[in-house]
């Protein structure tokens, strides 16, 4: 891949770039497009595969992670996408013989708040990942997802801090027509908790009404209190966090005004979704 990579860049060839780990979804494909507008039709567009695992907990779903390279191929290639690059664990993360893996790329305080505090390791995995994948591609630009807004802002951050010579870009989140976040864990769901899962962009909305209709700013804790208990109508669904936060900075906001950033983590059953919205 990187000397693939190397001589495209020797070319002056733009490459955009979409890491996934799989499981391709419409969200996906829009990011892929959106790579494909970016570096236009004499540029290569790069997908990623790869289930990763340094950012999975020990007791979270890295065994169980929908897999499906075939499917994952053809969309691909019907996405336009120019190279699929598919590599393997043991490939990423070696542990044998001479070579050993002991490198890790940490982002500090970004990481902390709202998936660094449930899952404490998560963005030490991402970020070394998203670090050796952009060594690997060498993109121009790469493409994430608003879905995932704290993943993104922490790549951007890492991207300045180390300098990496490349674009970040952010996509809006693809929805379902009911507002649930398109996502490959919500496969998980049974047809009873997929009709529950809709409570995260219910409860994104409520907030939107609240926060825009009124005549000053909202207390967060109240805001969060109103929001839990909306949310705790839906027999399966259990809060992990609320926050509301300065969309770039992910500073937490005590009161919220429209333009505020909130986001969720919500169990729904046993599978864990996450959203969020720009107020
Ligand atoms: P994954 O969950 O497969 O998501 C890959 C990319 O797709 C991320 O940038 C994510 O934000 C975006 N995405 C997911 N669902 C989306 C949706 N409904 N609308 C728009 N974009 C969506 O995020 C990861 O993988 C990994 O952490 C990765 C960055 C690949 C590193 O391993």
């Amino acid at each position: 891949m990187q000397a693939l990579a190397l001589d495209l860049r020797r070319k002056n060839t733009q490459i955009g770039f979409v890491p996934t780990m799989g499981f391709l979804h419409k969200g996906h494909l829009r990011l892929m497009a959106r790579a494909r507008q970016l570096v236009g039709n004499n540029g290569v567009v790069v997908a990623s595969v790869f289930v990763n695992p340094t950012q999975f907990g020990p007791a979270e779903d890295y065994s169980t992670y929908p897999r499906d390279l075939a499917r994952d191929a053809r969309l691909c290639r019907e996405a336009g996408v120019d190279i699929m690059f598919v590599p393997t664990a043991a490939q990423m993360y070696p542990k044998q013989g001479r070579k050993e893996f002991s490198t890790f790329v940490v982002e500090e305080k970004l990481s902390r708040s709202m998936e660094g505090l449930s899952r404490p390791t998560h963005f030490r995995g991402v970020t070394t990942v998203v670090a050796k994948l952009f060594n690997l591609v060498l993109p121009t630009v790469a493409v994430f997802g608003a879905k995932d807004w704290q993943q993104a802002m922490i790549v951007r951050r890492m991207v300045a801090d180390l300098n990496f010579p490349v674009r970040i870009v952010v996509a809006p989140t693809v929805r379902e027509p009911d507002g649930l976040a398109m996502s490959s864990r919500n496969q998980y769901l049974s047809q009873d908790e997929r009709r529950q899962a809709t409570i995260l962009w219910r409860a994104i909305c409520r907030a939107k009404e609240i926060v825009r209709s009124a005549s000053k700013p909202v207390s967060a804790h109240l805001l969060k209190q109103e929001l839990a208990m909306l949310i705790s109508t839906q027999p399966a669904a259990q809060v992990d966090y609320i926050e509301f936060f300065q969309s770039d900075t992910l500073d937490p906001l005590e009161e919220v005004e429209p333009g505020a950033h909130i986001a969720m983590a919500v169990r729904i059953g046993r599978t864990r979704l996450i959203d969020n919205a720009k107020l």
